[in-house]
């Protein structure tokens, strides 16, 4: 009866054999080894044909239970094997959702925005409206209806940047740019505003006018070929100087504090008659002089004027019944008067160790 013997040995060599198997590749070349066509357990099957009729049928039952101990050992085994090898995908997966998550860098406004949206603010409080225009202007609107003579300076090239392709052979120069009133031009102020306002507007007119603004400077410290300001327009019945006055005190004290004093200093500008720039004293020496306020204790600050009656008349309003005053303020300027910034080119660079403070 050594078949039998073998048999049962043969088990238990297969036990082992498939408790060794460490992978499932090694598990199937045991599977291989022992139930495949040339495998042990089927070439023992193979010799009962060897085997006398008595032994057949016992040897026959103990082959078959053999075969399947075996087949189910090795199930067991696969499915071990497999859960085991999804659980550790699963941890390799495992997300924990109580770890600290990464914050997204949440952007902010940029200074000047901020800047024209508080100019906004203290101006909507008492009435005004918020307009806006073309960054791309004509010279009708950048000047003459400004009642900027033809030959004034600033309509120069070297003034302004015009954008109309001029005639071959011809050269951007000052009596060039006096000829035409619809030469195309980057705006080198918000002025032009108040003519679309007064033209598509009747009076009482309350408005500011914040935007961008270009003029052919070399960046440096102080001077920016883009920049941003406020216009104000107001045109109503009876409106003087004291108005403006008192206008851009207020103005001036909501932007600076209220300890701030003001000084109006006669000016020219083609469109206001007559003209101002005002100053507000110095925050940093309240007055006494510092190198800041170039030892003169008061920082420029707004351009300012009673509106020219030629520019009343110029947008079809009679002189005779309204009059106005117009301003004109820096964004820029005012931010670096704010927070003492030494160069106005850090507020284009886009840097953010120097934004993110504001
Ligand atoms: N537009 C003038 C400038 O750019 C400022 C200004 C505006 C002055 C309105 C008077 C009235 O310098």
């Amino acid at each position: 009866m050594s078949l039998l013997d073998d048999l049962r040995q043969l088990e238990v060599r297969a036990r082992q054999l498939i408790a060794s198997a460490e992978t499932q590749e090694k598990l199937e070349e045991a599977r291989v080894a022992l139930l495949g066509r040339k495998g042990e357990l089927t070439g023992m099957m193979r010799m009962m044909g060897q085997l006398t009729p008595e032994e057949r049928p016992q040897v026959g039952k103990c082959a078959n239970e053999v075969r399947s101990a075996v087949e189910q050992v090795l199930s067991e085994r696969m499915a071990a094997m497999k859960q085991a090898a999804q659980e550790r995908k699963l941890a390799a997966e495992a997300l924990d959702i109580t770890l600290p998550g990464v914050r997204p860098h949440l952007g902010h406004q940029h200074l000047i925005s901020q800047i024209i949206e508080e100019i906004e603010d203290v101006f909507c409080s008492i009435g005004y409206t918020v307009e806006s225009g073309p960054q791309v202007e004509t010279s009708y609107y950048n000047f003459t209806a400004l009642n900027a003579p033809m030959d004034h300076p600033s309509r120069s090239a070297r003034d302004t940047f015009y954008v109309l392709d001029l005639a071959p052979g011809s050269v951007a120069h000052p009596e060039v740019h006096a000829q035409g009133e619809s030469d195309v031009l980057l705006r080198t102020q918000t002025s032009g505003v108040q003519i679309h306002t007064m033209e598509t507007q009747t009076p009482p007119i309350y408005m500011i006018a914040p935007g961008r603004v270009y003029r052919p400077d070399t960046a440096d410290a102080s001077h920016l070929p883009q920049f941003n300001q406020v216009e104000g327009l107001v045109v109503d019945k009876g409106i003087s100087f004291a108005d403006l006055k008192g206008t851009l005190d207020y103005f001036v004290r909501s932007m600076f504090g209220k300890d701030r004093r003001t000084r109006y200093r006669p000016h020219f500008f083609p469109f206001t008659e007559p003209s101002c720039e005002i100053d507000v004293s110095c925050g940093v020496c309240h007055g006494e002089g510092c190198s800041f306020c170039k030892h003169s204790g008061w920082i420029e600050i707004l351009g300012a004027g009673m509106v020219d009656p030629n520019v009343l008349v110029n947008c079809g309003i009679d002189p005779e019944l309204y009059s106005g005053f117009a301003f004109g303020a820096g964004v820029e300027r005012i931010a670096a008067l704010r927070y003492d910034l030494p160069d106005l080119r850090t507020l284009m660079t886009g840097d953010m160790r120097f934004l993110a403070q504001f």
